[in-house]
């Protein structure tokens, strides 16, 4: 029996020395080691031994399990190494490779122009307010002195909603909701910037969504000098002290009178070039006294009180200012060009 296990031993080992994967390795467990294996079977015939033998063929057959066991674990512990092994270099991070760059975003340029535009008038002791997009028709015309069969309502083509609200045409119906607000009293100092609704098609200077600005001033003894030496303070520190300005009258119906205001090119300082048409200048927003029956329906006496009152588009100064070329740049989110702004 002492040699049946020995040759048994030899031939188990002999088999795993030579072998080749971690399943043949399995296999060869059950093989010698199972219930079914030729190891159990001996064990189970050490009945048949006389007491004295049995102990020591019992000692013989442990050692012979242990030394298969021994075996085989190391075997498996050289698999598992290897595994593990071949798992992180399959999972390496090579920390020397140069990183992707996160993309940075950027304050767009309209949004910056509002800003800018801000700040030099709350420098100049205004407040913003604002007012809803989706608008009364009161608000919107009629209350600018704009009733219902007006032919100057034609100027702005409207998105109607019902036929009483509209998407506003204009950032002046806020005038009229900020002296309803206020209640007579003055001064009345705001900006007003948001976003207007005209049925155009679109093209390179024409949007059906666009950005204007909005002032108007109320108070005792406002005057119309006083409208041009805000609006030259403006666009000295919007395009540089040496701008100038030129008022050619005009006419809207909330205005009395009414003006439309130039500015000197800043591409070419008025000398005349192709973005001011060779005229030395460009037009950049209307403005004028308001109206007294404007004053009078947002509960103001015009014979106390007097105002100016301009609204400008946001994207003609910031086009004037960046010498961007179309429109449509400012709503197709074009990195390209969103990116120009990084800096400024
Ligand atoms: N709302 C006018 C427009 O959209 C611009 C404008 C002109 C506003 C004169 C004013 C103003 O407040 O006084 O064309």
């Amino acid at each position: 029996m002492k040699e049946r296990l020995e040759a048994l031993k030899q031939e188990a080992l002999l088999e795993l020395s030579s072998v080749q994967s971690q399943q043949e390795l399995s296999d060869l467990r059950i093989k010698y080691l199972g219930k079914k294996g030729p190891l159990t079977e001996i064990l189970r015939g050490m009945g048949a031994l006389s007491a004295d033998e049995r102990p020591i063929i019992g000692q013989v057959a442990n050692d012979v399990r242990a030394a298969i066991e021994n075996v085989i674990e190391e075997k498996q512990a050289a698999y598992q190494k290897e595994e593990t092994e071949k798992r992180l270099r399959a999972e390496m991070i090579d920390v020397t490779l140069p990183g992707r760059p996160s993309q940075q975003g950027v304050v767009h340029p309209l949004s910056k122009v509002i800003q800018e535009i801000e700040d030099i008038f709350t420098g100049m002791g205004y407040t913003v307010a604002e007012g809803p997009e989706i608008e009364q028709d009161y608000y919107n015309f009629e209350a600018l002195n704009l009733p219902k069969d007006h032919p100057a309502r034609d100027m702005q083509d409207s998105f109607y909603i019902t036929e009483e609200i509209l998407m506003r045409t204009q950032t002046s119906p806020v005038q009229v909701r900020t002296m309803e607000k206020r209640k007579g009293e003055v001064p009345i100092k705001i900006i007003c910037p948001g976003k207007v609704f005209r049925r155009d098609d679109d093209d390179a200077t024409h949007s059906h969504m666009f950005t204007q600005i909005e002032g108007l001033v109320i108070d005792r003894n406002v005057r119309m000098s006083d409208l041009k030496g805000t609006l030259l303070q403006f666009v000295q520190e919007m395009y540089g002290k040496q701008t100038r300005i030129r008022l050619r009258p005009s006419f809207f119906p909330f205005t009395e009178p009414s003006v439309e205001v130039d500015v000197s090119c800043a591409m070419c300082g008025g000398e005349g070039c192709r973005t001011c048409k060779q005229t030395g200048w460009l037009e950049i927003l209307g403005a004028g006294m308001v109206h007294p029956r404007v004053l009078e329906m947002g509960g103001y006496d015009p014979k106390e009180y007097t105002g100016f009152a301009f609204g400008m588009g946001v994207e003609r100064i910031a086009m004037l200012k960046y010498g961007i070329d179309d429109i449509r740049h400012f709503y197709t989110n074009d990195l390209r060009f969103l990116k120009q702004f990084l800096h400024l």
